[in-house]
């Protein structure tokens, strides 16, 4: 008897917890509403990792100021009574241009992490990407992972060379689709926001946090319910899991290779059969350098701004490196996209795909899973409207006389 109370009592509890999260959603119209959220919901430090970028922030801003500069020259009276937002990346169809891009530590969002997108991307119909400091396993991830879905990997380059290839060889044994090498993290970039707060990772809960969880009770109460947080690509391995909370930083300078250069890509092609792409990419001449290497794409790239401030904004760099490079490899625009018109923007310039991180990170920190499925909802329907609304019933007809770029 007492048992089946417990029970109902559970059943009841999570029935509120879903109806609040349903609540909280229905009332988050575009992705600024889920970043608002998030930061209600994060102990400030945690917030400030994902909102955050380098120094300045300029590059941070430049990202998204990019796309809003640019306008439409939308046409009309084209039929738009059926429009088809599918389009096809790496040779293999998606839902619409859209790939989730890699993060570090999703679980410091929320306890799922990166299950909880893998799943939605799945259910949206778009690639997932796996970051090296991910906080699910490269097999964790492939497990949850519905029939058909995409899964691509991120790889830092360690300086212990043989974790990398064991990290390629288990994304191969998981079926992998795309490895995707990051270039633009010699070492790492100086995000003072997180210097200024001490932030660890995973972020401690010590003296210095106690308020900040004290004012965030649902937070802590999720965090200190679920088990640690960890690189979980790593754990067991000697160069550090994440038992002890340590600095990015400090992470990076000791455990990442700053001399990766174009032999490493080499040297990565030799290993791993399928797909590459290169992340990170910010000049033509890198651009062309990618496709005398061969890679099948490259994602134009600043880190979401927290590398070097002050580098461009892939959206700005689309027109010329897609007319260098855009018929020998894939460009995938990566930064800045908070709308589905801005991807639309982006694919009316050349690019294949569009790449957002803060997007599913704003959405997990605001509502877990079911937040990374309205945003992704939230951004296949903006792709869909603004093609309507521009006159383009497939992606393969957005084209650049639908944009006009600020004259500069
Ligand atoms: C990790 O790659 C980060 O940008 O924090």
């Amino acid at each position: 008897m007492g048992m089946l109370r417990t029970l109902r009592s559970v059943v009841r509890l999570r029935r509120s917890e879903l109806d609040r999260t349903a609540r909280r959603l229905r009332g988050a119209a575009n992705l600024d509403d889920l970043r608002r959220l998030a930061k209600k919901r994060l102990p400030g430090g945690v917030f400030d990792y994902i909102d955050g970028g380098a120094e300045d922030e300029l590059t941070l801003d430049r990202n998204v100021r990019s796309f809003r500069e640019a306008e439409f020259r939308p046409r009309v009276l084209r039929d738009m009574g059926a429009v088809d937002t599918s389009s096809m990346l790496l040779g293999r169809p998606l839902a619409f241009p859209f790939v989730t891009a890699p993060t570090g530590f999703p679980r410091i969002a929320d306890p799922e992490g990166e299950l909880a997108v893998v799943r939605a991307a799945a259910r949206a119909g778009v690639p997932f990407t796996l970051s090296t400091m991910g906080t699910r396993s490269i097999e964790e991830c492939a497990e949850v992972a519905p029939e058909g879905a995409r899964l691509w990997f991120q790889v830092y380059t360690w300086r212990d060379r043989s974790l990398v290839q064991e990290m390629v060889e288990r994304s191969a044994a998981a079926g992998y689709e795309a490895l995707v090498l990051t270039v633009d993290t010699a070492v790492l970039g100086r995000r003072e926001r997180d210097v200024r707060r001490g932030f660890t990772l995973p972020p401690e809960i010590g003296p210095g946090t106690f308020l900040d969880g004290m004012l965030h009770p649902g937070w802590t109460w999720r965090f200190l319910r679920s088990e640690p947080i960890r690189f979980s690509n790593v754990v067991g391995s000697s160069v550090g899991d994440g038992s002890d909370a340590v600095s990015l930083a400090e992470y990076m300078t000791t455990q990442f290779d700053p001399g990766l250069s174009w032999r490493d890509v080499e040297w990565l092609q030799s290993i791993w059969d399928g797909p590459i792409v290169l992340k990170g990419i910010q000049t033509v001449a890198d651009a062309r350098l990618a496709a005398d290497a061969g890679v099948a794409a490259i994602a134009l790239s600043n880190h979401g701004g927290r590398q070097l401030d002050g580098a461009p904004a892939p959206f700005d760099l689309l027109p010329e490196v897609v007319d260098a490079v855009g018929h020998r490899l894939e460009v995938i625009c990566d930064g800045g996209v908070r709308r589905g018109s801005d991807v639309v923007k982006a694919c009316a310039l050349g690019a294949a795909a569009v790449m957002a991180g803060r997007a599913h990170l704003y959405a997990l920190g605001a509502a877990g899973e079911r937040g990374v499925d309205h945003m992704l909802e939230f951004m296949q329907a903006g792709t869909a409207r603004t093609m309507a609304l521009c006159g383009a019933a497939t992606v393969a007809d957005l084209d650049p006389t639908l944009v006009r770029l600020p004259s500069r």
